[in-house]
């Protein structure tokens, strides 16, 4: 299997992107439903923009300096997400503004994606060699067991406080 990093985070968006998709087909009643694919959301979330955060950005940061304005624009972004992330989390299901929150969540994410596959992902590509890249996919993969799946977990609540001070 490769570890390519690349390779590894779009099979993660491609996965958040079926769950948005799954949530967005679920019915406007179905409470429960929709409360369980969130919660998948949110696992799904926090771990990928762990493993960004905390290997692939400050990687990408220092090798390819010329990067640096859309990897900062990325961290705001996921800090956005986390946000949201954590509101999510602390709220019931059918709460009124449940699903816009969601909404606006799934909009966000989604836009950062494609920025993230459509620029600066065959920027990176191309800075990096193969062989970094398979080796920052593989620090992915070994940190990958103890990444927070809960915003409230210590090491994702730290991320969220030094995205906001740092
Ligand atoms: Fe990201
Ligand atoms: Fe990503």
């Amino acid at each position: 299997m490769s570890t390519d990093a690349i390779v590894l985070l779009r099979n993660d968006h491609q996965e958040i992107r079926r769950q948005f998709k799954r949530f967005e087909q679920a019915g406007d009643n179905a409470t429960a439903g929709k409360a369980k694919i969130v919660d998948k959301i949110i696992e799904l979330l926090t771990v990928h923009t762990y493993l960004e955060n905390e290997v692939m950005y400050p990687e990408v940061r220092r090798l390819l300096p010329e990067l640096e304005d859309d990897v900062l624009e990325s961290y705001e972004e996921h800090h956005v997400a986390d946000v949201l992330v954590a509101e999510l989390a602390g709220m019931e299901p059918d709460a009124e503004r449940f699903d816009a929150k969601v909404t606006v969540l799934i909009e966000n994410v989604t836009h950062h994606m494609d920025e993230e596959e459509q620029d600066w992902f065959p920027q990176v590509r191309a800075g990096l060699g193969r062989k970094q890249l398979q080796e920052l996919g593989a620090r992915m993969n070994e940190l990958r067991p103890q990444a927070p799946t809960r915003p409230e977990q210590p090491s994702a609540l730290k991320k969220a406080v030094d995205a906001v001070i740092s």
